[in-house]
């Protein structure tokens, strides 16, 4: 070749190898530019190429992308009329990634392209993982057998709750909340995304705490219980946490992933394997870049992405039944489960506004190998945390007996209660 052009990086004609990733994007071309030259754009600014005409030649090896598929959009009309935007699908060769460097692949795919001028908005809607590049990750360690090796439990979803308010809580009164949740029936304590190492509940001793209050449940319920502590912080200390976790005698570390950054959850998932610690994934961030339903990254690639560098549960949202906007969740969850060249799967949690009269539509939408996570749907309740967690295990074991929430309430005042107070609201 003497010299690459964007024209060189689109060939409607082209077939990708099984070896090359291909990604799906929507793109809307700026004005004046057409589809097959925003496309074009997109693949050269992702690979090799720039706006300006390139030689190539001697020590040059042709790692471009290829834009090879241009779909139109219908405008939602019903008119099957369409819209100025596409959705491409450009395919990457294996040369061009580093094999296991989740920040490369992404400087690649969504990088440089978020901000080109040529197009007003652009999505990485999608990614089809080749074996190579997918098995160059680790992949979860335990992924959902985390519900039967951790919890001995197969036949309903496991339980989650994170204290509220959910900054400011002393350790003691944090600890004294677990307690009080896990005695009701909730499997796991969580702490928040934003609560880390601060002054007014200092990492070490809630770790301590909530761990002595655990033992003291687990006791008193003869269940399994655990705690999801946010080991969140730059890499080092993250590490140095993580450490402290598996001394204590905990069988979890909770990571803000989005935050965090990916290069730094693949250090944890290397330091968690040696120690045989699962990861629970907190999302915090991601709708910055997935909340416009036409520019930045999908929650579905972000899903991928957190699979690929191995956390073994991870909110995946609450199929629009709770707080949040925009969820595919029961599309994520499918594919969270779905072969991946062998990888282990992913425990969705479902979490963001739930409580025990929304359980029967959830678990109808999500199946039951699931995490349920509530926060005001149990500390909200009208009696209290205790009660609160009484009624969410209360209406997740109606389900599994294949029960109403009403009938199970005429045996249970918690879920009566809870369901009296909130009924099968979604809240805003
Ligand atoms: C989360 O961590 O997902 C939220 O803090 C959930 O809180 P909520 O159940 O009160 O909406």
């Amino acid at each position: 070749m003497a010299g690459i052009t964007y024209e060189d990086f689109i060939d409607l004609s082209f077939e990708p190898s099984d070896a090359d990733l291909v990604c799906t994007f929507r793109i809307d071309p700026a004005d004046g530019m057409g589809v097959e030259s925003a496309a074009s754009r997109v693949a050269s600014e992702s690979s090799n190429g720039t706006w300006a005409a390139l030689p190539t030649g001697e020590g040059f090896t042709d790692m471009r992308a290829m834009a090879f598929e241009i779909g139109e959009i219908d405008d939602d009309s019903g008119t099957g009329a369409t819209t100025d935007a596409a959705e491409i699908k450009v395919a990457y060769p294996e040369g061009l990634f580093e094999p296991g460097s989740m920040p490369q692949i992404l400087s690649c795919i969504a990088g440089n392209i978020m901000g080109m001028k040529a197009v007003d908005t652009i999505r990485l809607v999608d990614c089809e993982w080749p074996e190579g590049l997918a098995t160059s990750f680790s992949g979860p360690q335990f992924g959902s057998s985390v519900r039967r090796e951790i919890f001995g439990v197969d036949d309903r979803p496991i339980l989650a709750t994170v204290p509220k308010p959910k900054v400011g809580l002393s350790t003691e009164r944090h600890a004294e909340v677990g307690y009080e949740a896990w005695t009701g029936g909730v499997d796991l304590l969580k702490d928040d995304e934003n609560l880390t190492d601060q002054e007014f509940n200092p990492f070490h001793d809630r770790l301590v705490e909530s761990l002595a209050e655990r033992d003291r449940a687990e006791d008193e319920t003869g269940e399994p219980k655990s705690y999801l502590i946010n080991v969140t912080a730059g890499t080092n200390e993250m590490l140095e946490r993580v450490d402290q976790v598996a001394a204590e005698g905990c069988e979890y570390v909770m990571v803000d992933v989005v935050t965090t950054g990916w290069a730094a959850v693949q250090t944890v998932r290397e330091r968690c394997e040696e120690l045989g610690l699962a990861i629970h994934a907190h999302r915090a961030m991601h709708a910055a870049f997935d909340r416009l339903p036409e520019h930045g990254v999908s929650m579905r690639v972000l899903a991928q992405v957190a699979r690929l560098v191995g956390v073994d549960q991870l909110h995946t949202g609450t199929a629009g039944l709770g707080k949040l906007a925009n969820e595919d969740t029961v599309g994520i969850n499918a594919w969270l489960r779905d072969d991946l060249h062998g990888l282990d799967d992913v425990l969705p949690v479902a979490s963001g506004g739930l409580h025990p009269g929304l359980v029967p539509d959830l678990l109808d939408a999500t199946g039951t190998n699931v995490c349920v996570q509530a926060g005001g749907g149990i500390h909200g309740h009208p009696d209290g945390t205790h009660e609160g967690a009484k009624a969410l295990r209360a209406a997740v074991d109606a389900y599994a007996e294949d029960r109403s929430l009403e009938s199970k309430a005429e045996e249970s005042p918690a879920l009566r209660a809870a369901i009296d107070e909130w009924g099968t609201e979604t809240p805003r």
